[in-house]
């Protein structure tokens, strides 16, 4: 029996004392590790009284709310990245989640102008550079294009959601035509076929394969301070936070979505606004390695120690609109050939 299947059955159970009226609950589906969100649930749970029921899966979640319709169990969506946030809404499987408290704490740029999603964490999309051969510590993204990079770049895919958002974010600031033309000069300063995954790059990048890497912000913290194996690959790099010309640092979200049949919406509602409230901010960011999406939350000291965070002010709704055109563009300029 898969992980999941056993999973789907466990929850299964769980749901039947919701049809005998039993204690308040809300029904979580999630791409996050269990280890990673259970904390937090805990604290919710003995803050509130209302229990939480997890799902926890690597894909395949939207489908499922899809498919089970308006008998969906689920309430609540618990996601990373924009690009799974945008499928969710265009599923058709979410509601506005019409709350004056996210309205009020989660500043507009990182929340659904139809109030369908809100952010609750970010994490930047930023350069491993190699210590020892790369002197700078600072970079805007459209310097990447620039031939002094030649040979001396890695990249995960370009059609990977993490970079589709980067290359998205840079149609809505740049136009069409001139991402096209960054793209192009990206993809020619490559030192690899894109490959591997954020981790992967800051190996090639220790292993003197290229000189800088792209990768998310938790990924390097991890590395440095959860996993021995890695922490090699942390050491050899610094992470420089680039900017857009005249802007800040591309930021993605993980956020939360309201199901459209949310069977426990109220609780799904009052989970969401604990969410974004200042212990909530703090366990999630700091287990995650990520910014809080609260204004005035500390960070955690890893994070806090690659400068600080300006982020580009370009709401990400507009990031998810240029989804396509992003992914278009990729495979127009051959980047993962
Ligand atoms: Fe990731």
């Amino acid at each position: 029996m898969s992980r999941f299947r056993a999973a789907a059955l466990a929850f299964a159970a769980t749901l039947l004392p919701l049809t005998a009226g039993a204690a308040e609950q809300v029904n979580v589906y999630t791409y996050r590790e269990s280890k990673l969100v259970q904390p937090l649930f805990d604290a919710f749970t003995k803050d509130t009284g209302i229990a939480v029921n997890v799902i926890s899966a690597s894909s395949g979640l939207e489908q499922r709310i899809k498919a089970e319709g308006d008998k969906s169990p689920a309430d609540v969506l618990l996601t990373v990245d924009i690009g799974r946030i945008d499928e969710a809404v265009q599923a058709g499987i979410t509601q506005p989640i019409g709350s004056a408290v996210i309205d009020e704490t989660v500043p507009p740029r990182y929340r659904d102008p139809n109030g369908h999603w809100a952010g609750i964490s970010m994490r930047a999309r930023v350069i491993y550079a190699s210590k020892d051969r790369v002197k700078q510590d600072a970079i805007t993204y459209e310097e990447l294009a620039d031939p002094k990079w030649k040979g001396k770049i890695c990249i995960r895919s370009g059609q990977h959601i993490y970079n589709n958002a980067l290359f998205a974010a840079y149609v809505a600031k740049h136009g069409e035509a001139k991402a096209e033309e960054w793209l192009r000069g990206l993809k020619a300063n490559l030192a690899q076929k894109p490959s591997g995954g954020d981790r992967e790059t800051a190996r090639d990048v220790a292993a003197g394969k290229c000189d800088i890497g792209i990768g998310n912000t938790y990924y390097w913290a991890l590395m440095m301070n959860n996993d021995p194996d890695k922490k090699p690959w942390a050491e050899a790099t610094k992470v420089i936070l680039p900017t857009f010309q005249g802007g800040g640092t591309h930021v993605n979200l993980s956020g939360v979505l309201l199901a459209k049949n949310a069977p426990n919406k109220a609780n799904g509602v009052k989970l969401i606004e604990w969410l974004v409230g200042e212990k909530a901010q703090q366990i999630y960011a700091d287990a995650n390695y990520e910014y809080p999406i609260r204004p005035g939350v500390p960070l955690n000291p890893t994070i806090a120690g690659y400068g600080k965070l300006t982020a580009d002010p370009l709401p990400i709704a507009q990031i998810a609109a240029q989804r396509k055109t992003a992914s278009t563009l990729v495979d127009k300029v051959g980047f993962d050939n």
